[in-house]
């Protein structure tokens, strides 16, 4: 019997979790057939397509050969060390490496986990997540027998999280509330202010604050880089991270997605107890990856090559795209959240048809709330393949829009 089948699911709470996007785009496009003449193009999946820098590669091979141990849970001193003088430098913030910072392996990874070891069932609990989101966020509270609560973050609202809209029987239940900035989808990212709102609502109501910054080293402008929780807490006279704790990963800022590295740091009183469900659950790095992560979060001169490559292909596409469609620039991040006529879906299926061309229906990664789907209406394109193809893709849309209407 297969697992959707219901009965025979030996975690009834596994049911709840609804199919991936990528599924549902695979779902979508089957069937359709684009022009021969086209060679495919996908914007469709965030995946970082920069070639990954040589001093990670090159550090994995040389100690290869330490695979022949276990590793440690806690992780290497010297990678907590590597990771805590990187916040120091990225975020000016002092994070302890002894009891504040936890290699994970790969953000998605820890943001399911946090949640498995942090949420307690018996109280009744939901977790608050921004709609659209990353569907790990959702996954992570079902799986945790908590209730999802969505906030749909809109364009007008500048996309903010605003926690004051739910009710206080909501705010009183929530154990969890994720943050995404820089956002996946949207690009926005949240300032000091909306930081402080947060801090204020976390300590009325208790509930502990994930920040998933994921992106936060894809940005355009040098001299701005996005603000990081740990650094608004800073800014806030914060220093013990209270009810805080962030999401790192080497995916996107080195171009590592397949070596699953991240980190967790923030509130020590989190990690601890973070860290013993990690010794049941056995989620320790690979040595040789311990060492690359070291290395990669001791360099930041491809991390700002990167960003050059990232801002290459915006200065290139984001123009074309942004005028025949609503493509603002994001605040940071690789994607553009585009809005587009009509449904998001029949819009995706056209374009992929017409020009061979894929992307990501929006409201593949929102839910509706009281009727109002935030993500219908938008599709999102991730400016992670070459330059050349970046461009030729968004010559595509600007042929497609000439024809379209929804
Ligand atoms: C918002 C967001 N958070 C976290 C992740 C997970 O990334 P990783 O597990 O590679 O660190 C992703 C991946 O695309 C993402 O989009």
């Amino acid at each position: 019997m297969p697992l959707t089948d219901g009965e025979d699911a030996l975690n009834s709470l596994l049911l709840q979790t609804r199919p991936y996007p990528f599924t549902r785009l695979n779902q979508l496009l089957s069937g359709v057939t684009p022009p021969a003449h086209l060679t495919p193009i996908s914007l469709g999946i965030g995946e970082p397509k920069h070639p990954t820098p040589q001093c990670i590669t090159d550090t994995l091979i040389e100690h290869i050969g330490s695979i022949a141990h276990y590793p440690s849970m806690r992780g290497e001193v010297a990678l907590r060390e590597a990771i805590s003088a990187w916040c120091a430098r990225r975020f000016g913030a002092a994070v302890d490496p002894f009891t504040q910072i936890l290699p994970v392996l790969g953000s998605r990874e820890a943001l399911f986990s946090f949640v498995q070891s942090h949420v307690n069932a018996a109280d009744n609990p939901c977790v608050i997540m921004p709609t659209p989101f990353y569907q790990i966020y959702e996954g992570a509270a079902l799986l945790a027998g908590a209730e999802p609560v969505y906030l749909p973050l809109t364009q007008d609202t500048g996309y903010r999280m605003d926690l004051t809209v739910l009710d206080e029987s909501v705010l009183k239940r929530a154990q969890v509330v994720f943050v995404c900035s820089p956002n996946n989808p949207t690009g926005s990212t949240i300032g000091l202010d909306e930081w402080k709102e947060l801090f204020a609502m976390s300590d009325r109501y208790g509930f502990v604050l994930c920040s998933d910054e994921c992106y936060s080293e894809i940005y355009c402008d040098e001299s701005r880089p996005p603000l990081g929780a740990l650094d608004a807490a800073r800014q806030l006279g914060r220093t013990d991270f209270k009810n805080l704790i962030i999401f790192q990963s080497l995916s996107k800022r080195s171009n590592a997605p397949g070596m699953r590295s991240g980190f967790v740091a923030g509130d020590a009183r989190l990690i601890e107890p973070f860290l013993l469900y990690r010794t049941y659950h056995g989620s320790s790095m690979c040595p040789a990856i311990q060492r690359a992560s070291t290395v990669a979060w001791s360099d930041e001169t491809h991390v700002v090559e990167n960003r050059r490559l990232y801002r290459e292909k915006f200065d290139a596409a984001q123009p074309i795209i942004n005028s025949v469609l609503d493509a603002p620039m994001p605040d940071a991040s690789f994607y553009l959240w585009t809005k587009v006529p009509g449904s998001d879906e029949a819009f995706t299926k056209a374009l992929y048809e017409q020009q061979a061309l894929t992307v990501l229906p929006g409201s593949y990664l929102s839910r509706s709330v009281n009727g109002f789907d935030a993500g219908y209406g938008y599709v999102r394109l991730a400016l992670v393949a070459e330059p050349a193809e970046v461009t030729e893709a968004a010559r595509r849309i600007e042929r497609f829009m000439r024809d379209y209407a929804a």
